[in-house]
C-alpha cells in the first residue's frame, strides 16, 4: 500500500470515518465463464439432457494457448463431469506429456456437452445447438491454436466432410476467429488402431513445436 494511502486512512480513522473498501470484482472473464458454465449445466436445448447424468463443460487452463476439442462425453465423462477422463482421455494425457506439453498448456472441451446414448455419433441438430456453447468457450479461452480430435470435431469446426486422413497435416482457421486449427486422430480411434499412433505423434509434434517456439 502506498504511503499516501496509509496517511489518508490514518486521517480518515482519526476523523471517525469508517473505511469503505470496494470488494474486488471477479475479472469479467471469470464471471463470463461462470455464467456460461451455469447456462450449460441447466441446458435443456436438446433431448440429451434427459439421459445425461451431468453436463461436461471443460477442463484445463482457461487461459491456455492450445485448445483441444473432441466430440462428446462418454460414460466416464458423464459420470465425472469432466472431458476425456476415460481410457481415451488417459491416452490423451500421455500424448500431451509425451510431446513436452504440461496440463496447464491446454484447455480441453467437446463439441457436445452431454453424452449421446450408447456413445452414438452426435447429430447435426445437437451439434448446432451445443456448438454455440463451444464457440463461446473458444472466445473466452482465445487460444493461439486449436487441435480438433477426430472426424466429428474436425467436420463440425471446419464445416467440411473431407475424410480425416486428408485433413491431417495442414493448418486451417476456425471460422471468423481466424485461430489456426489443426486436425488429428481421436485417441479412442488410436486405441482401436494403434498403428496410427506414429502419425498422430507427428501431428502433435507439429502443434507442440509451434507452441513451444
Ligand atoms: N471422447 C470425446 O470426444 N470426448 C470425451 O470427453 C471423451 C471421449
Amino acid at each position: 500500500m502506498s504511503e499516501s494511502i496509509v496517511k489518508q486512512r490514518h486521517y480518515l480513522k482519526a476523523m471517525g470515518i469508517d473505511l469503505w473498501l470496494e470488494r474486488p470484482q471477479a475479472p469479467q472473464s471469470t464471471s463470463n465463464w461462470q455464467k456460461l458454465e451455469q447456462t450449460v449445466a441447466a441446458c435443456q436445448r436438446c433431448a440429451l439432457h434427459c439421459s445425461r447424468k451431468q453436463t461436461v463443460f471443460g477442463r484445463g487452463n482457461p487461459e491456455a494457448r492450445l485448445m483441444i476439442i473432441g466430440e462428446a462425453p462418454g460414460a466416464e465423462e458423464d459420470r465425472q463431469g469432466l472431458p476425456f477422463v476415460g481410457r481415451a482421455g488417459q491416452l490423451l494425457d500421455k500424448i500431451i506429456e509425451g510431446v513436452g506439453l504440461k496440463a496447464e498448456d491446454v484447455y480441453i472441451a467437446n463439441v457436445l456437452k452431454c453424452r449421446p446414448p450408447n456413445n452414438r455419433d452426435p447429430n447435426p441438430a445437437e451439434m448446432a445447438e451445443c456448438g454455440e456453447y463451444l464457440q463461446q468457450q473458444v472466445a473466452l479461452v482465445a487460444p493461439q491454436f486449436i487441435l480438433a480430435l477426430g472426424r466429428i470435431a474436425a467436420h463440425y469446426l471446419l464445416g467440411v466432410s473431407t475424410p480425416l486422413s486428408r485433413l491431417r497435416g495442414q493448418s486451417y482457421v476456425f471460422g471468423q476467429t481466424q485461430i489456426p486449427l489443426w486436425v488429428s486422430y481421436h485417441p479412442a480411434y488410436l486405441l482401436r488402431n494403434p498403428t496410427d499412433k506414429a502419425k498422430a505423434y507427428e501431428d502433435w509434434l507439429k502443434v507442440s513445436h509451434l507452441l513451444l517456439k
